[in-house]
């Protein structure tokens, strides 16, 4: 039964739609609005986000078919990659799919010639550290009160790692 099921996989005889990623366009804006005021307590604003996509970042829709399952804001330049922003929508988070979305940014990036990949997060951030950890990024540095906080401010934790993975 499961090498059938393989077998109509590869074969595209299934009706189940593949994960995949495009360029976001202006009309995904609202959605990713939408996503990001319900995960972030300092979202980043709509004009931040428009900027991205006039300032020639790699900007990511994570999609399901039609469905909108996240984004990612991502810039590669002169070997280096940087992950300004990921997300997956609330309803899709801890299914594995920060995984998968992540792999898919690596074969991307690595398409570009990066060979390393940089970003920064909140220490009390713990859902993106145990991604990232799982993913094999390592903890390279801290930057102090880079975070706006309800108490002041919050440090960055910056980690990379190597690509290709593994
Ligand atoms: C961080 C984020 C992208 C993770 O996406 P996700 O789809 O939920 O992650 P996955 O399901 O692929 O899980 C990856 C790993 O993290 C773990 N994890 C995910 N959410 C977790 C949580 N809330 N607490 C503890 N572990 C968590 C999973 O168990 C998994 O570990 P495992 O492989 O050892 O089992 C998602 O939580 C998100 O969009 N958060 C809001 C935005 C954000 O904080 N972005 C990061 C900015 S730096």
């Amino acid at each position: 039964m499961r090498i059938l099921q393989k077998l109509k996989v590869l074969l595209g005889m299934t009706k189940k739609k593949p994960y995949g990623f495009r360029p976001i366009r202006k009309g995904d804006l609202n959605v990713i609005m939408d996503i990001e005021r319900q995960v972030y307590d300092y979202p980043w604003s709509e004009h931040i986000f428009k900027d991205c996509l006039r300032a020639g970042y790699r900007n990511w829709a994570f999609i399901k078919g039609e469905q909108f399952i996240g984004y990612a804001i991502t810039s590669v330049a002169v070997g280096e990659a940087h992950i300004l922003n990921i997300c997956i929508t609330p309803a899709c988070q801890k299914k594995g799919l920060g995984k998968v979305f992540l792999s898919m940014l690596f074969s991307e990036m690595e398409k570009e010639q990066a060979n390393c990949v940089f970003l920064e997060v909140r220490p009390s951030n713990a859902s993106a550290i145990k991604l990232y950890q799982t993913m094999g990024f390592k903890k390279i540095g801290q930057r102090k009160n880079y975070y706006r906080h309800a108490d002041g401010k919050e440090d960055a934790w910056v980690y990379s790692i190597d690509l290709p993975v593994g």
